[in-house]
């Protein structure tokens, strides 16, 4: 395996599915893998982490920055660029093992040809800045114009975002733009290096700060030019236009190779930690670990309090909004390989607390009701109308915002997880306690009694299944808000009484409530066939098929749910609902009720999430059935590397990378066919391989203590290697 992705072709259609593919980002900026010469309408995008702007009423979306990487060549005077141009020859390829993006361009000319390689990455050292080197070739004398700049004429699907752009007449290339709602300032400056002789020329045009880098080349010699741009926004420092350029400056003077091998270290470093080895099956182990390349492209290391959004850094999809996906899916990953991201992903839902008690109290409830699509100070970015019509063009009613309830319990899953694999109890005093309280409090009033009915139920909800709409108790929900309920009380219990907390909250009284409520709701249980109705009357939906549910589409983009869907009516599930509950918490049923709701539910769900096929191949694990288990990790392995998932929900388009796919197939490795498990401060491996993997090999943390994990045919190795602070 060359930890390369490469593609020979040249072509148009694939253009944003590739701006997914090719990605390379740091945690503070994602940058879409797309040419240097492209612009918007090639949804060129550098994605800012945790930024956010809302213009008019539209939704308010994170930030693209302007484009440092922007650039393009003329050759004889004449401009040469794709799409316009077809290519003698092209590739792009991205190093994911070093975060690297290359292309190589060959343009045919009448005089001859020019060959253009860039070689791009953002400096996992040092966030805020970018590198390019373009390196040009002709194999005659040939008038060569780079012209190289910043762009912040940005792709925005919901903008544009910047109501004043400046630039300085300075020698190195700037734009300080400055958004329109909450007029943040976004700086980038650029210069580059070259070592042969040229002309150079700044210029600017409408909303670029451009360069002209002229030479006349001798044939076939390769002139190499070195750019480096860096990015700051006003809310790293007040003086974001000084700091892009003393960035600079010290990229500039490094240069480009010292940078290079300092990314390289960077990226060993995380692989170090993060690597799966697998033998037997080198597409498993591309499409695993260029999977956890996009975790680690994403990953907040810059900040002690950020998450990640649901599409990562590819663009303003989603909004780049902070889902259930992060604990629920992409948690595991940091926990294993870097557990301080791991607490950086919790404190940013602690620092969002206020946020999720506005929100409840919004809809008459106590506690906290986290936002569904959470951006900064945990606001809730979900509108009451998230998909558009595609017959009528008008906004539809959903209630993704108001009824999926399940996102606090999430919260409190990723605290408690986070609690039992690294020890650190730290996070507690960090307002853990708190937020895990609010949220036992926001479940404790959802709860009904039903006259002359033993226990408590929770009514008209959404389930992870996002196709039936305000149903009652749903499996999931309530099983995660039992769960609450007893990490609660868990917690409180270990709160002394000289604690904040202890005089903040009526805690002995709350315990009770709490333990009581843990015991009485109601939990749906197997009917005759032990199977889990998904909600109160799903048996009694039409049973049909995918298949039969697709062919009643009259328009391809057309929403599956709400209240005109084709599935609604039917037992066609979008995503793993009652098979995430089981995936979670297998002990809640013996191997044959897991094994009867995998052969019920799996038939019956659309996988129309990215972030339903893991939970049923690590079902599948738990029974037992790696085999049927691999086709589905791999559909989730291979999320961003194939492409061709979804892209339309209605007329909104949700394109982009699919971190909790991501994640989720990692958790299918580990934990489902490694059968990694914790129990009492020890580590367990239970392999339950494909069968043709023939060995696998990782390392994971567990309680500041690093292990590498062995798992082959002759043998199953658990070492302790070293011992680790957070
Ligand atoms: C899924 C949700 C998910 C969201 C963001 C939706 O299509 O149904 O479960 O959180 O996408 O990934």
């Amino acid at each position: 395996m060359d930890w390369k992705i490469r593609k020979n072709e040249y072509n148009q259609e694939k253009i944003a599915e590739d701006g997914n593919r090719f990605l390379i980002g740091n945690g503070y900026m994602g940058v879409r893998g797309t040419l240097e010469e492209y612009e918007k309408e090639q949804l060129v995008a550098i994605n800012l982490a945790g930024i956010y702007d809302q213009v008019g009423e539209q939704w308010r979306e994170p930030l693209n920055a302007p484009n440092g990487f922007f650039g393009f060549l003329e050759i004889d005077g004449k401009p040469y660029r794709l799409p316009a141009e077809t290519p003698k020859s092209h590739f792009v390829e991205l190093d994911y093992r070093n975060g690297i993006c290359k292309r190589e361009t060959c343009f045919r000319t009448g005089r001859g040809d020019v060959i253009l390689t860039c070689e791009r990455f953002v400096s996992m050292k040092k966030v805020h800045l970018g590198v390019i080197r373009y390196r040009i070739r002709a194999n005659f004398h040939a008038d060569i114009n780079l012209i190289t700049g910043i762009d912040a004429d940005v792709w925005d699907i919901n903008g544009p975002h910047y109501k004043r752009i400046s630039m300085d007449e300075e020698s190195m290339l700037n734009i300080s733009a400055v958004s329109e709602e909450k007029e943040y300032q976004v700086s980038v400056v650029a210069d580059e290096r070259t070592e042969f002789p040229c002309e150079k020329r700044n210029y600017q045009e409408r909303l670029k700060s451009l360069r002209i880098i002229n030479f006349i080349t001798d044939i076939n010699r390769e002139y190499c030019v070195d750019k480096f741009f860096a990015v700051y926004t006003s809310k790293d420092t007040d003086d974001c236009y000084r700091m892009a350029k003393d960035e600079v400056l010290q990229a500039v003077a490094k240069g480009y190779e010292t940078l290079l091998s300092e990314q390289k270290e960077a990226w060993e470093e995380i692989w170090s930690n993060a690597e799966v080895l697998i033998e037997g099956d080198e597409k498993s182990m591309e499409a695993l670990n260029y999977s956890t390349y996009h975790l680690a492209s994403i990953a907040p290391r810059h900040r002690k309090s950020l998450s990640i959004a649901a599409r990562g850094l590819s663009g303003q999809t989603y909004k780049g909004a902070v889902f259930w996906d992060t604990e629920m899916f992409m948690l595991e990953y940091f926990l294993m390989t870097n557990p301080s991201v791991a607490k950086t992903l919790i404190r940013y839902r602690i620092d969002t607390l206020e946020g999720a008690k506005k929100k409840a109290k919004q809809y008459g409830y106590q506690g906290a009701f986290y936002a569904w699509e959470s951006q900064e100070g945990g606001f809730d970015a979900c509108s009451d109308y998230n998909v558009t019509d595609v017959f009528t063009k008008r906004p539809m009613r959903t209630f993704f915002r108001d009824k999926q309830v399940h996102i606090s319990a999430a919260v409190v899953y990723a605290i408690a997880r986070y609690i039992e694999v690294t020890g650190d109890q730290s996070i507690l005093e960090e307002g853990a306690v708190e937020t895990v309280i609010e949220c036992g409090l926001f479940y404790y009033d959802l709860l009904l009694q039903r006259v002359g009915k033993e226990g408590y139920e929770i009514h008209d909800v959404i389930g992870p299944d996002e196709y039936h709409e305000r149903v009652n108790n749903n499996g999931y929900t309530n099983r995660m808000a039992k769960y609450t309920f007893q990490v609660a009380v868990q917690l409180m219990n270990q709160v002394s009484d000289e604690d904040k907390i202890a005089t903040a909250y009526p805690l002995e009284e709350l315990k009770k409530k709490f333990e009581e409520a843990g015991e009485k709701i109601y939990i749906p249980q197997p009917n005759g066939n032990n199977v889990i109705p998904q909600f109160d009357g799903y048996f009694d939906l039409e049973d049909t098929t995918v298949e039969e549910v697709r062919s009643r589409l009259l328009d391809p983009k057309e929403y599956w749910g709400g209240a005109y869907g084709v599935a609604s009516h039917t037992q066609i599930i979008k995503q793993a609902d009652v098979v995430t509950w089981l995936a979670m918490f297998p002990a809640d049923f013996s191997k044959k009720v897991l094994l009867d709701n995998w052969n019920y539910y799996e038939p019956r769900t659309e996988h129309g999430s990215s972030l339903s096929a893991c939970m049923y191949a690590l079902l599948a694990c738990r029974c037992g059935m790696p085999q049927e288990a691999f086709p589905l990790f791999m559909k989730s392995a291979s999320a961003d590397l194939q492409g061709g998932g979804k892209e339309w929900a209605g007329l909104v388009y949700i394109g982009g990378t699919h971190p909790a796919a991501a994640g989720g197939a990692y958790m299918v490795a580990l934990k489902g066919f490694a059968g990694l498990e914790f129990q009492n401060g020890k580590v367990y491996v239970r392999p339950n391989l494909p069968k043709h993997w023939k060995s696998m090999k990782f390392k994971i943390m567990y309680q500041k203590q690093q292990y590498e994990i062995e798992i082959n045919e002759q043998k199953t190795e658990v070492r302790a290697i070293k011992k680790e602070a957070l």
